[in-house]
């Protein structure tokens, strides 16, 4: 499997339980990259195209069975009084833009895998029918980065449905991590469980669904 945003955080601890699961871990990150450790680390910049080029030429002829978007920026959370033009494209990069050109560049490796799945990691913030319901956080970038994600997710399982390749939107929860910040109430360990058991049991019958790391279904 490949996951992205594998640094720190929910991607850090997918990449580790994975690994321990017995499978075979490429933990993508930016910057510098450790050379030891349970999983094989590659250098992405998920907001810059020829760093997914780099990506896509190192992984010539490997098979991927899950591909995990997980990088993700909050950007500015003032509301529309703060949002600037060039704050908002950056997060609409990394958040909506890279999983689907990740996702195209790695088609090949990922028909060449046995499980098939792209995992998009999305969140409830972008829901349009549930993402205001009991959370008022101004941030318009993310939440319109999430809701063009989850988008992409329906699109790409139309789209890749006949190569056998299921494509979810997932909701990790409210996660202890940098961006979930000290009130956040689920920990890592149980949102990266759950949502690995999801991942770990859907087929193409789940192609195009959003769900939570508890299993419920979030309404678009
Ligand atoms: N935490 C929550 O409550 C929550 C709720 C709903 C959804 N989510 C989603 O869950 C996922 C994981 O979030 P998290 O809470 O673990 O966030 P986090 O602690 O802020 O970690 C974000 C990760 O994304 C990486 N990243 C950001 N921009 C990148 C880029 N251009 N290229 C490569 N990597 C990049 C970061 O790398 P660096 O270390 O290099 O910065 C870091 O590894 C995200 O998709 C997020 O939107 C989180």
């Amino acid at each position: 499997m490949l996951i992205t945003g594998a640094s720190r955080g929910l991607g850090a601890e997918l990449a580790r339980i994975y690994a321990e699961d017995g499978w075979r871990v490429i933990a993508c990150q930016r910057g510098a990259v450790p050379a030891e450790g349970v999983v094989d680390r590659l250098p992405l910049d998920v907001a810059d195209p020829a760093s997914i080029d780099a990506l896509v030429q190192a992984l010539q002829g490997v098979a991927i069975d899950l591909l995990i978007n997980n990088a993700a920026v909050r950007g500015d959370t003032g509301g529309l009084d703060t949002l600037k033009p060039d704050g908002f494209l950056d997060v609409m990069r990394v958040n909506a833009l890279a999983p689907l050109l990740l996702t195209r560049a790695l088609h090949s490796n990922l028909k060449a895998g046995e499980r098939r799945i792209v995992a998009n990691i999305s969140s409830r913030a972008g829901s349009l029918a549930e993402g205001t319901l009991d959370d008022d956080e101004g941030d318009y970038a993310y939440r319109c980065s999430k809701a063009a994600l989850n988008m992409a997710t329906v699109k790409l399982a139309q789209d890749l449905r006949g190569d056998g390749i299921s494509v979810l939107s997932l909701h990790p929860g409210w996660v202890q991590t940098d961006m979930g910040g000290s009130d956040a109430v689920v920990s890592v360990a149980s949102s990266a469980a759950g949502l690995k058991a999801i991942i770990d049991r859907a087929d193409l019958a789940d192609s195009g669904s959003f769900r939570a790391f508890d299993g419920r279904q979030v309404s678009w």
